[in-house]
């Protein structure tokens, strides 16, 4: 559940993360036909063909700036299929995933943490050559300084199948070897740059003359030719992450703690500069990634006509909206009523995905699905039928919750499988939301109820 006006905390991530645990994928074919089901969705197949033709347009760079919204009931599936899009683009494309109500719950304005959640989605995948040592060791030796103060210094011999080159060693390369425990035939590589020492493994030669291997050595051919090597790594850092860094109020460690505070307009121009010099000279690219705003009836008309300029910007993200709000909804922050609650003009920007209501029998896959995910190996044939109804009669939610608490009521009872008197007993002592309806009704009198103080009666 999201809570308007909370501050942003890891619980309702958490939340998110555990209820869409058993989601790994859009499950398409290589015609992006959706399986019935697969890499944990089930149904909704026209939704996930559509998401998995917005995969491949992000992918391919194609849609930068567009947005993207998924419209439906309550429970469909709309946060499901966000997840299911960013397992998708894996790691390397950066997806953020907020709640519409997060931009007014920060300490600062909308528009700032708007501006981050945008920054954060966009990625720079930088291309770096290092510069790397690779052979076996010949020999290594520490030389102690003769007053026994002072860093340590030593010397070390690697060579190839063609070469051999002898190099000084600092205090903290003897410190990573004697911890790796680095021996003469030992093939290893160095980092020049950091001086980051990689045991890669066992010269193939030397197990010939020692038989004391552990069991767990890799063997490797001592490299050939130069002694000296340029490789090529890429990496892909977001931008608000290169914000935060180049921010001198914030400093790097902010990252770890997540407090990033207000960033400076300044510092962003900067770093919008330097990023578009080493794209000019091809040290970097662009990877726009998605920002992913679930419950998006909570932005106001403030939030929208900003988004609505962002969008236009060149480097800006792919904007994915969910929500499920109906035809006649407020825009907040205003008396206009439009669909979704979302103005027209940032309507027609997007391209519209919709999710219907599940039957009976994609609930049951659903409900089987989850019991998996939390581990839950036997439900008694009957027993999962009356949830079924219940989910039908109900919410695919309620029914998801009473079999977590049934769950645990059947393993005080000592029973390997859940039966359906578990479900009755979760069923009484938890409400759904229309018998919980009738408790208000019934009980009126006793509640407190109105939004005024005069109303309360003490
Ligand atoms: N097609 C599906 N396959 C597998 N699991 C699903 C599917 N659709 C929904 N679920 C699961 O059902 C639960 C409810 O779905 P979800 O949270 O995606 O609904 P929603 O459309 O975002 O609802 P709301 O409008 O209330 O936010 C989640 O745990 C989700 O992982
Ligand atoms: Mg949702």
């Amino acid at each position: 559940m999201e809570i308007p006006g909370a501050t942003e905390t890891a619980v309702p991530t958490v939340e998110r993360v555990s209820a869409h645990s058993h989601i790994r994928g859009l499950g398409l074919d290589d015609k992006l036909n959706a399986r019935e089901e697969s890499q944990g969705l089930v149904g909704q197949k026209t939704a996930r063909k559509s998401a998995g033709i917005i995969v491949k347009m992000i992918q391919a760079g194609a849609i930068a700036g567009r947005g993207i919204l998924i419209a439906g009931p309550p429970a469909s599936g709309k946060t499901a299929i966000a997840m299911a899009i960013s397992r998708e683009l894996g790691a390397d494309i950066p997806f953020t995933s907020v709640s519409g109500s997060e931009f007014f719950s920060h300490e600062f304005n909308k528009t700032e943490s708007l501006t981050q959640s945008m920054r954060k989605s966009i990625g720079l995948r930088i291309q770096e050559e290092t510069e790397l040592v690779e052979g076996e060791v010949v020999e290594w030796v520490v030389e102690r300084p003769t007053d026994g103060t002072g860093d340590k210094v030593g010397r070390i011999t690697l060579k190839t199948t063609d070469m051999e080159a002898e190099y000084d060693l600092g205090a903290k390369m003897i410190d990573a070897m004697e911890a790796d425990k680095v021996t003469p035939g030992d093939v290893i590589s160095i980092d020049k740059a950091s001086g980051k020492v990689t045991k890669l493994g066992r010269s193939w030669s030397k197990t010939r003359d020692y038989d004391a291997q552990g069991p767990g050595t890799r063997l490797v051919e001592t490299p050939a030719g130069e002694l000296q090597k340029r490789k090529h790594v890429s990496h892909t850092v977001n931008l608000h992450e290169i914000d935060v860094i180049n921010s001198r109020a914030q400093g790097f460690m902010a990252l770890f703690s997540g407090a990033t505070g207000e960033i400076n307009p300044e510092v962003r121009q900067s770093v919008d500069k330097k990023v578009a010099e080493w794209r000019e000279e091809g040290r970097a690219t662009i990877v726009p990634g998605v920002l992913f705003i679930d419950e998006a009836h909570m932005l106001d008309i403030e939030c929208f006509s900003f988004m609505n300029r962002a969008m236009e910007q060149s480097t800006a993200p792919i904007i994915i909206m969910a929500t499920n709000r109906g035809e006649n909804t407020k825009i907040r922050g205003t008396d206009t009523v439009s669909p979704h609650g979302i103005p027209a003009d940032m309507l027609d920007r997007m391209n519209i995905i919709i999710t219907k209501p599940y039957d009976a029998a994609d609930i049951q896959k659903i409900l089987q699905l989850r019991a998996d995910a939390e581990g839950i190996d036997s439900i008694d044939e009957d027993a999962m039928d009356y949830l079924v109804t219940i989910g039908t009669e109900t919410s695919i939610r309620y029914a998801m919750q009473l079999l977590t608490t049934a769950h645990l009521v059947a393993r005080r009872d000592n029973m390997e499988e859940i039966q359906e008197e578990h479900f009755v007993k979760c069923r009484d002592l938890f409400l759904d939301v229309r018998r919980s309806e009738e408790f208000c009704d019934q009980w009126e009198k006793e509640l407190i109820t109105g939004n005024t103080v005069d109303d309360v009666e003490m």
